[in-house]
Order: C-alpha cells, then structure tokens, then sequence
C-alpha cells in the first residue's frame, strides 16, 4: 500500500518551502567534489560539504531534501521518484540524488539546482529487478547499483547517467555496498563489497544447526567492474548464550532445566556494510535455529568483519546482545535487527541502528585487529550506550566532521538529528520525512501493523486511565519481533527447529489471496495446518519473544493468561490490545494482508522454456497441490474454530497431503525438545510457490532439498498430481519446469 501524492512525476518540480539553503562553508579537511572517506548505501545520503540531506521515503514513493548546517537541519522539499525507493545517493557536489526504486526497476536521477531552489526527476534509467542499494565512488563518477532479485550490480557513468555495465552473478540477493576510498584522487582501483542478504547453506550441514549457513559478501573491482572474488562469513560458534538441552544432538531439557548447552550463530540477513581502514564490517541478524527455543537463543546481533587486505573473514565475529547481557544495570534494551551502521571518520568507531529496538549504539574498533567492541553509557558504565531514535531506524549517516549523526526511520517516516559533540550524545531534532496515513483509514491500520511487526519492544500508549506506557509486549528486553525472522514480512529463510519439528520460515506473502480485493481468502497457517488465525502467533510473541503479548482481559492491560485463549485451533474471539486506537492483532492481519510485497522475479513471462514448462506443471498436474492464486491448495474454509473431527494431531488433517518429504532419520527431523516429531507422517501444507525463486537453496519444511532440482527428484512427489504416473522422468523436461518455477511471482497468471 503506498500513499500516493498527486503531483505527476514528469512534471514533478520541488515545493521548496523557500530557495534552499547555498551550501554551509566547507570543513577544513574536506578535498572539495569529493567524499571524505570510504561509501556505503543507505536510505539516506549527504553531500561532500554534508549542507544537504536526502531520505528515501519507500512507503511514500518519494525522497525529501533536507538543508544541514551543524546540526541545524531544515526540510526543504519532498519528490516524488518511483516507486518504492530504498536507497538514495547524492553526488558530492549535490548537483543530483539518485533513487533506487525497487518496484519501479528503474534508478531515478533528479537534478537539483540549489540556487534556483528546483529539484526535479529528469530521467528514470532501467537496471534489473528490484534495486536497492546506491553507493558512489569517492569522487562520484560512478554509482554501483544492486539490482536484489536479478542478482547483478548495475554501473552507471553519473556524467552521462547511461549504464556502462551490467555485472552478472553478483551473488544471491545483493543488497548493502560499500566502496573502499584510497585518497589517491581518482577511483580506478577501488574494490566494492556487496552483501548478499540471506546466507547461503555450508556443505556438509543441515539448517537447524547453528553452523548450517554463511554470510556471504561479493567483491567486485572498479577498475574492470568485474567479480573479484567471494567472501564466506563463517558462523560464529559461541554466540555466548546457553540452552537447556540440544535438540539436534537429542538431548532434551533435564527437569529442572539447566542453561548450560552453549549454542552458535549463523550470519543472515546483511543489509548493510562499512568500512574503516583495512576492516569491512556487515551487521546482521545471526540465525541460532538449534532447539529448544527460548528467548535468548533464536536470532542474535551479529558483527562480522572481513580483512580487505586478503578479502577473507577477519574471525573476529561479535554478537553484539552480549554486551547488553553484561550490563549491569537491570534496564536493557537488546540491540534487535541490526540493519545498518556509520562509521565516524575520525575516530575508530561507528554507530549501529537497532531496527527493532529504537536505538542507536555505538561500538568501537580496533584499527589493528578488527576487533569491536559495543560502547558503554559514559554517564552511566553500567549499561549499554542506546541514544534514543524514531520507530524502525534503517539507517544513519555521520558528517565528516564526526559532529552530527543523522537516522533514517522507516516507520514514524523521520529523521533523528544527533548531536555527537557531546557525551553522551544527544538527540537535538527528529523532523519529519514523509506524510504518515491519516488516523482511522486502512492504511492507517496496515501501518500500525507494520509497527508492531518490526518492534521489539511494544511500548504502546499508555493503558487508559494511567500516563505509563505499556512495557515489554512484543518481547523480553527487546529480544524478539516477528521481522527479526520475517524481514519485511517476507522469510528468513532458516529452518528452525521448533516444538512440532524443523520448520523453514514461511513468507508471508503467501497467506492471503492477492488477487482477491477483500484478501478474504487465506490459507491454513504453518507446515502442519495447527494454526488458522493470525492471533495464534500470540505464542510466538510469548514463548519465542519472552514478551507481554497482544492479547488482554477485559480490562483492556491484564495480559490473558486463560489457556484456552492460547491453543491455536480453539479460540476466534480474543480482546486485543488497543495500540494507537486499533486491535493491535487487526492491524497486525492487516499489514499481513496488504502490506507485504512478493518478491518480484526476474524471469520473463514470454520466454519459450518458462510457458513450456508451465506446460509441463500442468501436465503433472502439480496444480491440484500448488493451484490458485496463492499457489497453495490449502484453504481456510471454515470460521475458527473448528470442527473436532478435522483435527489431528493438532493438525487440521484435511488440509495435509503427503508427497514422501517426511523422513523421520533426516539429523535435523526434531522437536526442539529432541524428540522424534509427531507430525509430519500425515503430510504437510502444500507450500505456496509464489515468488518462490527468491528464497535460496533451502526447500520443504526441514530444508533438507537444497535445490528445486532435489525437490523433483522426489518421484512420489513429482507423480502425485497424475496417480503415481511419472510424467517428469526426463531431467531435460525438469529442468524446464523449474524454468517455469522461478518464473512464479504476483504477475503470473494462476493455474485454477
Ligand atoms: C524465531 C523465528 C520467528 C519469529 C520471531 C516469528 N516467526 Fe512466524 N514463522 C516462523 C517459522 C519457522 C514459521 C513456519 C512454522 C511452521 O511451519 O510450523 C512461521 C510461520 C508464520 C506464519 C504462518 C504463515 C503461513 O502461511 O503458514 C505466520 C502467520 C507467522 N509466522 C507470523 C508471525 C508473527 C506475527 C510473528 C511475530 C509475533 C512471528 N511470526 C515471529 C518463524 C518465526
Ligand atoms: C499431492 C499434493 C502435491 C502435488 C501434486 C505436488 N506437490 Fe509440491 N508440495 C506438496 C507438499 C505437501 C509440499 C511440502 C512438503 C514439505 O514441506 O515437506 C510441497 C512442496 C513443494 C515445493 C517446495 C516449496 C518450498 O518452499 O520449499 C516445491 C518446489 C514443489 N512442491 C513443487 C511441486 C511441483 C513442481 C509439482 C508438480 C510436479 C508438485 N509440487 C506437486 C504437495 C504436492
């Protein structure tokens, strides 16, 4: 859902308030034209002389130009791009911004003249699908691109604003960039590091491991635009947090239980990267997908460092929640979803956005080693440094000078301006990006959703009749939120080990039918059809997450402990919380419902061997399982709860088909308590396949197919659309199929 603004975008032309701000006189060290220091992508961009601003505002469709002077900072006009842009750059000089927008397919160039107080877009250039992250060389003459789901780096020459190439096998999903800068005054041997964001699977091992998977970051050369090389960011071994048992070694909890099993972490999800003199560091949410679950041992926030000198892991991995476990003081806040981070670019440190937890940390690195280290308070060295931003900051820019930080926050739709002169520092402004949705439409429900979909905390308004807001509903300390394994509402691709077996995460954009306008339609929920109502997830924000939950007596505060309330197929009428005068559960459905996107394929529509292997889908039948328009036969066709006779197991038994995928001796077939799983003999959920291409090398419920070739190898599975007859016994014809399956995104027509 975007909220749209009606100025047409061709003729688009900036609403200055005023003529913009001439540009504040330049720092002594700044070499003029020319950026001071390593870049990196981020929502947000300053120019050389840091005197403007530009934020991307994805939800919005458009980005917002601020004027900056120290830490005077003026909103001076908002244009409207393409859209849902994510990534924005400006050229050193702040003759032109550039915006990524990710639906759009397209980079939008907007000439600003500053004199005459004009911003305007002057051109729209095509690169793959779904860019994300801008970044410029250090001089600006060229702008690196990741184009996520084509899985290229598109370089455009920013004289001329062409593309002057098309970087293929970049690696999967490449998101985050950053460009080395040596000072020597031209850019032609600088190395550009691109994260790719989901973790790809270590050989040898199976997800629900806490070592299964790898960061992975792609080097690339400006001096031929070509691949350099490939970096394998390892899992971290210790992530310094203990469980009761482990459940991939069937070594359940002793009774009482005891935290002593240490647990590991994989890198996953690297949005962002920074460098500082010869280390490159990618924040990241680590993956500890081991059983049994508890608060404190599913995701972490990782820190992994790379060595430029040899282009391979620095083995100095932190998890950076430890250093809030450490605290002393009892008030804590974890440091959730790291997204992005700066570097000053005087001293040896940086600061890190906690997307879910509203904060900006700071940590400190070793110039020699790499090492970093979170930073104390220095008013107060019994907690952690946690300077207070707006909802869901993304990212953060630090002025040469070190003076001014200024974030970019993804769900208020503003900007926290920092003051980094004083210690601690100091939030001095938060000033408004982009408009939010007006109080009581439907977009306002979806963006309320979105807030508690990506919040940690759950620090809502105060309970009626008191002034205190209400603490800790969507996890303990800020631990948890469901975008911590469902960024963007989309799947983390990891297969947790959770109470009824291995279950990779599924992705939200397959629970309601998208071709419906009312999205009345939804599909059973979960591998093993137990839950049918979003509120069912309630579990997951008070087992998983350690938190308050959504759900309340009548009161409108006490939390509900009633048990019924909490198994999954027995209630439909629960009493929500109310957060910003909606049910927190209604919005939440509704962010669900409209406000996650399907990943857009790259493939295209008309090419011969995706509509021959349509052909091939439909000859196999594969529609009977993988039909309509969700891609899934399962359908929610009753009202909660249901009919007794349909359960199982806790399992909805009709919706469940078995297609030979449950092998009970798999290492990771396992509860998180380590016993042999119940379900999983009846069969599973047909999975949506819709924009199934988008997440890698990880298939059916436990992962254990690593391509969709594994997928079709299964002959039960392959042949159960057509009676046990195997139409699909050529690889040639497979392989063709899976052209079609990758094809599979929002615009693909269904097979009824
Ligand atoms: C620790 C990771 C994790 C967290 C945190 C998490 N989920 Fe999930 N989610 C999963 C996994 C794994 C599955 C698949 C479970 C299964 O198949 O049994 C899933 C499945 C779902 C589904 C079912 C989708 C479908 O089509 O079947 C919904 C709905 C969902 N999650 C909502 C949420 C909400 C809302 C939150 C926050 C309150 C949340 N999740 C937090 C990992 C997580
Ligand atoms: C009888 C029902 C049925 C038929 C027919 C069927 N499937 Fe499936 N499919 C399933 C089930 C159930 C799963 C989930 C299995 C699991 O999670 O272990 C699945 C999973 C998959 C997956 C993995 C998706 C993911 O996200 O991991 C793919 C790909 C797939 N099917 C493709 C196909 C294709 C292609 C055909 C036709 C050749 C086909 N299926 C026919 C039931 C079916």
């Amino acid at each position: 859902m975007h909220a749209r603004s009606s100025a047409s975008l061709s003729t688009a032309v900036m609403v200055a308030t005023g003529i913009l701000l001439a540009p504040a006189a330049p720092t002594a060290h700044l070499v003029d034209g020319r950026f001071f220091g390593p870049t990196s992508s981020q929502p947000l961009a300053l120019t050389a002389n840091e005197s403007l601003l530009a934020v991307a505002n994805p939800d919005n469709d458009s980005v917002t130009l601020f004027s900056v002077a120290g830490t005077e900072v003026k909103r001076l006009a908002e244009v409207e791009v393409g859209r849902e842009p994510n990534g924005v750059a400006l050229l050193p000089d702040g003759t032109k911004a550039y915006a990524a927008n990710t639906v759009g397919g397209t980079v939008a160039v907007i000439r600003i003249n500053r004199d005459r107080g004009v911003a305007r877009v002057i051109d729209r250039i095509r690169v793959g699908t779904e860019p994300y992250g801008l970044a410029l060389t250090p001089n600006g003459t060229k702008l690196y691109v990741t184009n996520t789901r084509s899985n290229s780096v598109t370089v455009i020459d920013t004289q001329t604003d062409v593309v002057i190439r098309t970087i293929q096998n970049a690696g999967f999903e490449p998101r985050g960039l950053a460009i080395t800068n040596d000072d020597d005054g031209d850019d032609a041997d600088e190395t550009v590091y691109v994260t790719q964001f989901l973790s790809l699977p270590v050989p040898g091992k199976i997800d629900g491991q806490d070592d299964a998977k790898a960061g992975k970051v792609t080097a690339i050369s400006t001096a031929t635009d070509a691949v350099i090389g490939e970096i394998t960011l390892n899992p971290l071994a210790d992530a310094g947090f203990r469980a009761a048992g482990d459940a991939i070694a069937r070594i359940p909890p002793a009774t009482p239980p005891a935290f002593t099993f240490p647990t590991g972490a994989y890198p996953n999800q690297l949005n962002n990267i920074g460098i500082k003199g010869k280390y490159a560091f990618v924040p990241n949410v680590g993956a500890s997908p081991n059983g049994p679950i508890r608060f404190d041992v599913n995701t972490q926030s990782l820190l992994s460092v790379i060595d430029t000198t040899t282009n391979a892991d620095a083995q100095q991995t932190i998890n950076m929640h430890r250093a809030v476990a450490q605290q002393t003081n009892t008030t804590r806040r974890f440091l959730t979803i790291p997204w992005a981070l700066a570097f000053k670019h005087l001293a040896n440190e940086a600061y890190v956005v906690s997307a879910a937890s509203n904060v900006l940390f700071k940590i400190a690195v070793n110039p020699a080693t790499g090492a970093a280290a979170v930073q104390p308070d220095p008013s107060d060295p019994t907690r952690v440094l946690q300077i207070p931003t707006g909802k869901n900051p993304r990212g953060v820019v630090v002025t040469s000078g070190d003076t001014v930080a200024i974030v970019a926050n993804y769900v208020s739709r503003d900007i926290t301006v920092i003051d980094l002169t004083t210690q601690p520092e100091r939030v001095v402004a938060t000033l408004q990006s982009a408009a939010l949705p007006a109080p009581g439409t439907v977009a306002d429900l979806i963006h309320v959703g979105k807030e508690l979909y990506n919040t940690s905390i759950g620090e809502f308004d105060p309970a009626p009749g008191t002034t205190t807001p209400i603490r800790g509903r969507m996890s303990a300390n800020g631990w948890g939120a469901c975008a911590a394994c469902h960024p963007n509402g989309l799947s983390d691709n990891v297969v947790w080990i959770f109470p009824s077996g291995p279950k990779k995460t599924i992705s939200q954009h397959t629970d309601f039918d998208l071709t419906d306008p009312t999205r009345k339609r939804m599909r059973l929920l979960n591998h093993n059809a137990e839950r049918d109502e979003q509120e069912d997830f309630e579990l997951n924000i008070r087992a998983v997450s350690g938190g308050q939950g959504l759900i309340v007596q009548a009161d409108g505060i006490t939390q509900d402990t009633t048990v019924v309330n909490l198994v999954p197929l027995a209630s439909a009428h629960r009493n929500q919380l109310t957060v910003h005068g909606v049910p927190a559960w209604d919005a939440i459905k509704a962010y669900i419902q409209y406000g996650i996107r399907p990943p857009i394929s790259p493939a295209i529509k008309s090419d011969p061997r995706v509509q021959a292997g349509r052909l091939l889908f439909t000859a196999a039948n594969c529609q009977s399982c993988h039909g309509g328009p969700q891609w899934t036969s399962s359908r929610l066709d009753y009202t909660p709860p249901p009919d007794a006779s349909r359960i199982k197991n806790g399992q909805i038994l009709d919706q469940l088909r078995a297609v030979g995928t449950f092998d009970p001796s798999a290492l990771n077939e396992v509860t998180a308590n380590g016993a042999s799983p119940v379900v999983g003999p009846d069969g599973f959920v047909p999975d949506s396949l819709l924009s199934i291409f988008a997440f890698p090398q990880t298939f059916l419920h436990n992962g254990t197919a690593s391509s969709l070739g594994d997928v079709l190898d299964n002959v039960s599975h392959r042949s159960a659309g057509t009676g046990g007859v195997d139409v699909l016994s050529s690889a040639a014809d497979r392989a063709t199929l899976i052209q079609f399956l990758l094809s599979i995104d929002a615009r693909t027509r269904p097979i009824p």
